[in-house]
């Protein structure tokens, strides 16, 4: 008897690659709140993602609406002092429009590689803490601005910098608008050797 090759053309394939290509960076949501339960199985479905010695090196927060006031403050506090108070403000007010915040940090080591393989592994989380919520029709936007490294965010948090770093700033939402974005083709990234 012949043996087939097992296809790749499926349609859950297709979805699947739908959902990877679909999804893109979210600057504008709409006000519509994102039920708790999804995203708690959006982090579940982020632990799941590859971490060498399974060091599982990742730790999320959501910052309630006090600790959201008090990023804001800062956002604030920060802008003015480099651009100005009218920049101040605008700024803060795009960030109050973010409807869902997610924090993700990740474990210091004093091991060189073991850091940087620790790294990797918290940004495959975070992918698929994006893709996870994506599936469900929300999008997210990952930001690694200054404020993210200033020691008055960590204090506000309530991280260590000493033991922990900040992976992103994860906002999320239903999308108002979904941009396009454009990608080099296989032939310019993909190389084949003998
Ligand atoms: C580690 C990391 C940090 C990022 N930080 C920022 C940021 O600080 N500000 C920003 O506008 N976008 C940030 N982005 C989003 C990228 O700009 C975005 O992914 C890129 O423009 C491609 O768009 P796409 O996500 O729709 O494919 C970040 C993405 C990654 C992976």
């Amino acid at each position: 008897m012949k043996k087939r090759t097992p296809s790749y053309e499926t349609r859950e394939l297709r979805e699947f690659a739908e959902v990877l290509r679909g999804r893109r960076t979210i600057e504008l949501f709409l006000q519509t709140p994102v039920p708790d339960g999804l995203v708690r199985e959006a982090i579940d479905a982020a632990t799941w993602a590859p971490n060498h010695h399974v060091t599982e090196p990742w730790r999320f927060i959501l910052p309630g609406e006090r600790t959201v006031q008090k990023i804001l403050d800062l956002c604030q506090r920060i802008v003015a002092e480099e651009k100005g108070v009218e920049l101040a403000l605008h700024k803060r007010e795009s960030w109050a429009e973010k409807p869902g915040w997610l924090l993700v940090t990740c474990k210091r080591s004093d091991d060189e590689l073991q850091q940087k393989e620790d790294y990797a592994a918290c940004c495959a989380a975070v992918q698929n803490f994006m893709l996870y919520l994506w599936k469900a029709g929300v999008g997210s936007k990952w930001t690694t601005g200054d404020i993210t490294r200033d020691p008055r965010f960590f204090d506000i948090i309530g991280v260590n910098e000493s033991t922990a770093m900040i992976v992103g700033l994860i906002w999320f939402g239903y999308p108002k608008l979904t941009p396009t974005q454009s990608r080099k083709g296989l032939d310019e990234v993909l190389l084949h050797l003998p």
